[in-house]
């Protein structure tokens, strides 16, 4: 069996991202960088994964959870102290080591398990990850000998220029064999441009050996960009976008405009889905077939059955469970509420910390008051009723099976099932009140 442990080196300060917050734990598609890198270590195989921490070490702890081995790396010597302080953190080290960074979101489980299949099957001791870009920039140069082998890595800042000249880039992952790395990697000296222990020269140590090195071509060179400013989180944040667009296209979802539409990661939808312009699925969201999401949706932790229609702006907050068929429209906001089977909410309502049952009729401009200043409380509203625009519902207050409730009625007391609850003033006319206060239309009835 192939076995191998991930690392991810996610320590760094990420300086230029100017920010308290670590630099993996910044979001795109709601979700930390950091979590693409350990969800695309986990869905490729790994065994176990290492994260190497450092700037903000208990705040990444704290948002990854405890399922992962961590590695406090106290000062940043270098990415090879990184590994060094990662290999120290195994009570048992893997036969073999994925190492990849917790700023590269783009990187698919796919790849990743390409890369280690190749490393396998080639029964390399060291397979790096490299991408061939128009201008290498300032990513390390991959060196190759005279039969093409690959003999080292030179990073941008030491290389002279014809090495700058090199277009293969290294894209910072790698595979190990545990055995030979252990060998060289405590033989790391800081001798370069920025007095760090470089992981990348690791590489020519294992060949001056005589270990076998190889390299995997990334076929999709986006894959392996970096984050390392709020600039190139967007872009990211915008490729992640369209690829995660693309694929819920595929699946079955029409998008009358994908560019504005925003899909969390970690979003589940059924097929055939219309999302409407401006839609926004947020956090553990989940859309049930047949839906028809309206334009200006917004919805964050909620679960949506099948053949719903939302929208226009629509607003799902978290803990909305919706039964099939319900609908929820125009200036809807409902919160915490489960809406049983068929029921509708179709205009400027909102609806919190509510438990409404099976074809209920919900009128324009209903409001539960769930909150009185101190605690929350929870409004109950049974099969059937039917509740007149423009009502108040104070709770705890539930309206029972077949109610109805009159238009602009705030209700204070259960309404029992069956029965009418009406909570109004009562209805006055004052004839001839308007000539009696404005002198224009008195002075018309002289003429
Ligand atoms: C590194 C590679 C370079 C490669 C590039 C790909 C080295 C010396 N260079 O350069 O060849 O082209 O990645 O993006 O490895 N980190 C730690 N502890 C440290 C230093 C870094 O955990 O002491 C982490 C960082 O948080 C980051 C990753 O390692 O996630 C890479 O470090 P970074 O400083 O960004 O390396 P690059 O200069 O980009
Ligand atoms: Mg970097």
């Amino acid at each position: 069996m192939n076995e191998f442990a991930a690392v991810i080196l996610a320590a760094g300060k990420g300086t230029r991202m100017k920010s308290e917050l670590p630099k993996v734990l910044h979001e795109i598609a709601g979700q930390p960088l950091v979590e693409y890198a350990v969800d695309a270590a986990a869905g490729a195989g790994a065994s176990r994964i290492c994260l190497v921490v450092g700037h903000g070490a208990e705040q990444v702890r704290a948002a990854m959870g405890e399922a992962h081995l961590y590695a406090v790396q106290e000062q940043q010597l270098g990415t090879g102290h990184a590994l060094q302080t990662a290999l120290s953190a195994f009570s048992q080290l893997p036969p073999a080591l994925l190492v990849l960074c917790g700023d590269t979101p783009l990187l698919t489980a796919e790849t990743l398990n390409t890369l280690t299949n190749q490393f396998f099957a080639e029964e390399a001791d060291c397979t790096v990850m490299s991408a061939v870009l128009p201008d290498g920039g300032n990513y390390g140069r991959i060196l190759r000998d005279a039969s093409e082998q690959v003999c080292g890595i030179i990073e941008a800042r030491d290389a002279s220029p014809a090495q700058k000249a090199i277009r293969e880039i290294n894209s910072g992952v790698y595979c190990f064999r545990t055995e030979p790395l252990l060998e060289v990697i405590g033989e790391l000296r800081p001798n370069n441009d920025q007095g760090e222990l470089y992981l990348t020269d690791v590489l020519s140590s294992l060949r001056q050996r005589g270990r076998k090195l190889t390299a995997f071509v990334c076929p999709d060179a986006n894959e392996i960009l970096g984050v390392n400013d709020r600039a190139q989180l967007a872009e990211l944040s915008a490729l992640m976008r369209q690829r995660i667009n693309h694929r819920w296209m595929l699946a079955g979802v029409t998008m009358i405009d994908p560019a504005t539409v925003y899909i969390d990661a970690k979003v589940e939808l059924g097929s055939d889905i219309i999302l409407e312009p401006q839609v926004y699925l947020h956090g553990n969201t989940r859309i049930g077939s047949g839906c028809k999401v309206g334009p200006g949706v917004k919805i964050v932790d909620s679960q949506v059955g099948e053949q719903c229609i939302l929208g226009p702006f629509t607003y799902l907050r978290p803990g909305t469970v919706l039964a099939d068929k319900v609908k929820a429209g125009h200036f809807v906001e409902i919160k915490k509420s489960r809406i049983g089977k068929g029921s509708k909410i179709p205009h400027l309502s909102y609806i919190g910390d509510a438990i409404i049952g099976e074809g209920v009729n919900i009128g324009c401009g209903t409001i539960t008051c769930n909150y009185d200043g101190v605690h929350k409380h929870t409004t109950v509203i049974e099969d059937q009723a039917f509740i007149g625009s423009n009502t108040n519902l104070v709770p705890p207050v539930s309206v029972g099976k077949r109610a109805t409730v009159a238009a602009g009625s705030t209700i204070t007391e259960d309404v029992p099932e069956d029965s009418l609850g009406i909570a109004r003033g009562r209805q006055r006319n004052v004839e001839g009140w308007t000539l009696s206060r404005d002198p224009r239309f008195a002075k018309k009835e002289e003429k």
